[in-house]
């Protein structure tokens, strides 16, 4: 009895030890997992052992944010290309323009391409010079769709002649889901789904003015999101275009982590690039006076979701409201939509350049302190914000979940409003205030993280490896041949530099996200 009871009290004894000890380590996991800087935005903290060779299809972060080796490809792939709409000169959204700059890019380091889009005519296609890049044309359906029996009778074609194709990519929906079912070495590209855009359904019902009807487009929107969640498990792989959608796509469409990937959008960094001599000669051309301390840039379609109405009522009000910001600051607009005729109408502090070539966007940003995107549209990720960056500009735009937690992550390297008059003009009057000085410190870190994440080339690699690893006679377990693993080295991550100062500091935290850091900013 005695010892019973002896037993009990020291079970119970060790219950209490057990507890108190559970409960400390909760305490120092909360504290383990609190990082302050730039560190917990975009690095989530794994307690991964350093120096562990790390997972790429389970990598929670955008693997722009990993070291590829740049080195020729360690094997030449055969892959498809579905795409509804190949670009033609500068009239091109952000799928499109994702589609021509990856695929170009990895023709370019001599994988065989074989694309299959449509097109109405076939005298006015572009031709490049590259034999290992082909084109398989189809008529649009009235839709503007593939017709997906026929290319599906292309695809075939192509596949059984010669090599079959090591791996399959489609933009969008470019490739249904009904032909996409089945096949393990396919990756999806989404930019835009139903669950973002509802945000942007939300925003026009808020700016849409009494006059206008209303939309009853939210509820339908709705069940477009169901629909999606049916049917998106049908793809093998997803690459998501921001870390948002990255968490919408496992989280609220419940695929699995394994087959959700984040690569954030890449532009083309030969083009893109700072040039003082460019930026002042593109000053000169069109006559901004050397006088105006602020100029502003817009760029793209001036339509209603790109958010113009808010931003003319803004530049409106602010221009007559204010006398010093109308002698000293110039608005630069580049591009073509219902919005130029009404921005014209503000008088000579904006110059509507209409629409430009890809040379003269480059110098145009160079001409800038700032480039302002105020889209109202939540989907997708917009390539002018990342040209702008890699330019050495500053950038200042809505606030979506996809930019704020993949391009502007901080003030550091621009400014960020809510999607209404007054949040913009408060943000607007801020970059006024703060000046050229401040805004070319920004435009610096701007370029710096651009450089980082938002090259072609990077975007190229991610892809390339994605591909590598997905493609269909990987071999497993095979360590030389797993491309789906990345060796860790030692490399400096962003929170890498201040990594000894922490650690000398005690700052468990960051010296966690710094190891992280190491292990994944991996070179090989
Ligand atoms: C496009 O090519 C097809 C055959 O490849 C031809 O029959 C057709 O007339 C061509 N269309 C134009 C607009 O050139
Ligand atoms: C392509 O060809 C290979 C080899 O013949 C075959 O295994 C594969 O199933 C084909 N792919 C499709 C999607 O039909
Ligand atoms: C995919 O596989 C399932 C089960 O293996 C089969 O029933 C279905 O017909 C296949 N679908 C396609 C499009 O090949």
């Amino acid at each position: 009895m005695a010892k019973d009871q002896a037993a009990i009290f020291s079970f119970r004894y060790f219950c209490y030890i057990l507890f108190a000890l559970s409960s400390l380590s909760s305490i120092s996991f909360l504290y383990w997992s609190h990082c302050s800087g730039p560190c917990n935005s975009q690095n989530p903290i794994t307690l991964q052992e350093p120096n562990q060779p790390i997972n790429l299809l389970s990598f929670p972060s955008a693997w722009n944010h990993l070291s590829f080796s740049s080195k020729p490809p360690p094997k030449l792939l055969k892959i498809a290309l579905f795409v509804k709409k190949w670009p033609h000169r500068n009239l091109a959204g952000g799928l499109e323009r994702h589609a021509l700059t990856l695929h170009l890019a990895l023709a370019k380091r001599g994988h065989e391409l074989h694309i299959f889009t449509t097109s109405s005519s076939n005298s006015s296609f572009p031709r490049y010079p590259l034999i290992n890049l082909n084109f398989h044309l189809s008529k649009p359906t009235a839709a503007g769709y593939l017709d997906q029996a026929l290319v599906w009778k292309q695809f075939q074609t192509q596949n059984s002649s010669g090599k079959s194709f090591d791996v399959i990519h489609t933009e969008s929906v470019g490739l249904l889901h009904t032909r996409s079912r089945n096949l393990t070495n396919l990756a999806v590209t989404w930019h835009g789904i139903a669950y973002e855009t509802i945000h942007s359904d939300i925003i026009q019902e808020l700016v849409r003015t009494p006059e206008e009807p209303r939309a009853y487009v939210l509820t339908e929107r709705a069940i477009k999101v169901v629909e999606e969640v049916k049917f998106f498990r049908s793809y093998a792989h997803h690459v998501a275009t921001s870390d948002h959608a990255g968490d919408v796509l496992k989280r609220i469409y419940m695929i699995p982590e394994e087959r959700v990937h984040v690569i954030l959008n890449g532009v083309d960094e030969e083009i893109f690039k700072p040039d003082f001599t460019h930026g002042k000669d593109f000053r000169k051309k069109f006559g901004i006076p050397e006088s105006r301390a602020l100029v502003l840039g817009m760029a793209g379609r001036l339509v209603k979701d790109k958010g113009h109405p808010i931003m003319f009522e803004a530049l409106k009000q602010m221009l007559m409201e204010d006398d010093s910001f109308r002698k000293s600051v110039f608005v630069l607009v580049a591009g073509d939509g219902p919005w130029s005729g009404r921005y014209r109408d503000l008088g000579p502090n904006v110059l509507v350049l209409g629409p430009l070539e890809q040379a003269q966007v480059a110098r145009f940003y160079n001409a800038l302190d700032i480039f302002v995107n105020p889209t109202l549209r939540a989907q997708g990720l917009d390539h002018t914000l990342l040209e702008a960056m890699l330019s050495g500009k500053p950038v200042m735009a809505t606030r979506f979940a996809s930019i704020m937690g993949s391009v502007i992550v901080g003030s550091e390297m621009g400014y960020t409003f809510s999607p209404e008059v007054a949040s913009l003009k408060e943000a607007l009057y801020g970059v006024w205030r703060d000046g050229r000085g401040v805004l070319e410190k920004k435009g610096e870190v701007a370029r710096q993280r651009g450089l980082k994440l938002f090259t072609a080339s990077k975007m190229t690699a991610a892809y390339e490896r994605l591909f590598l690893c997905i493609s269909k006679d990987r071999k497993e377990g095979d360590a030389r041949d797993d491309y789906c693993r990345l060796a860790s080295v030692d490399g400096a991550g962003e929170c890498g530099k201040a990594y000894a100062e922490r650690e000398a500091l005690n700052l468990a935290p960051c010296a966690l996200a710094a190891r992280y850091e190491k292990a994944h900013a991996a070179v090989e």
